[in-house]
């Protein structure tokens, strides 16, 4: 389990550097109270649990750890993206409570992956390894990013629209931009009322970046196919959340980077990070570099 709030705030007054997690929130009161800290190391590549600019206006560098999970989340993502098309968790209960009885032309019917339309939100690293992925399965896909990627596009075949043709257009929606005050909520009432009826949303970045409470709707009045939620909010859900009993919903822990061997190199690049910032050189990887011109 995460320190409590107070245990955390009363540890971070007596330490120079700080690993945390993204359940960790570092902001303006812990730092006030934390006096020798010269270092936070955020051991995932969202950071939004950290107030960068509260940390920059106090000369603490922010680490990170980009590059190293891209492919692992990628592959998770495209793993649930699958698995709700295909209704493999249903599948699994079906048959381990002993509900299989014959072969049925109409058992378990899923939506096809191949030839269907994929809308990316988001092209970063995480998003481009979807896409390359998507590709592989003879998908179109579509994307919705602040700048063009006309590499990408080149590469893959991508086409960058607008959001309200994203919405209207894929037959999933998946979500890879990370949670800011722009992207809080990104996901609502109007958003997925303008989704193509029976559409699918994956969801691999953050809980917040969909209004869950219209998720829900969406998803019991029939106008959304299903969604598979690696993140939620808030995580856990709590036990009576509606998405706990809507079948249409594959549930994960947060686990997207969840790789032997990427939360290993997860966990070097934190500490390296975490030493450069103690030794007064850049990490190498910095959220607010501007602290090294
Ligand atoms: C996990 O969610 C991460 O941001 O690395
Ligand atoms: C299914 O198993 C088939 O052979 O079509």
């Amino acid at each position: 389990m995460p320190p409590p709030r107070d245990v955390l705030l009363s540890e971070a007054r007596e330490v120079d550097g700080l690993i945390t997690l993204l359940t960790d929130r570092v902001d303006e009161p812990l730092l006030d109270g934390a006096h020798r800290l010269r270092a936070v190391s955020n051991v995932a590549v969202g950071y939004d649990n950290i107030d960068v600019a509260a940390c920059t206006a106090r000369r603490i560098p922010v680490g990170n750890t980009p590059g190293v999970l891209t492919e692992t989340t990628a592959d998770f993502a495209f793993a649930l993206l699958m698995g709700l098309a295909r209704r493999v968790a249903e599948a699994d209960t079906y048959v381990r409570a002993g509900r299989w009885r014959t072969w049925e032309p109409g058992l378990l019917l899923g939506t096809d992956v191949y030839g269907a339309t994929l809308g990316l939100v988001g092209l970063g690293a995480i998003g481009a390894a979807m896409a390359r992925r998507a590709r592989g399965f003879g998908m179109r896909i579509l994307y919705v990013n602040r700048r063009a990627r006309p590499d990408l596009e080149a590469e893959l075949g991508l086409t960058r629209v607008d959001k309200a043709t994203l919405l209207a257009e894929s037959d999933f929606v998946s979500l890879h931009v990370p949670l800011s005050a722009e992207t809080r909520h990104w996901l609502g009432r109007a958003e997925f009322a303008a989704m193509k009826p029976g559409a699918l949303l994956v969801n691999t970045a953050r809980g917040p970046v969909v209004d869950q409470a219209a998720l829900v709707e969406a998803l019991s009045g029939g106008h959304l196919g299903g969604a598979a939620l690696d993140v939620t909010d808030p995580e856990p859900l709590p036990s009576d959340s509606p998405l706990m009993t809507l079948p249409n919903v594959l549930l994960a822990p947060h686990i997207a980077s969840a790789s032997h061997a990427t939360r290993g190199r997860m966990a070097s690049m934190a500490v390296e990070n975490l030493l450069a910032a103690l030794e007064g050189r850049k990490p190498p990887h910095c959220v607010n570099p501007e602290l090294f011109p």
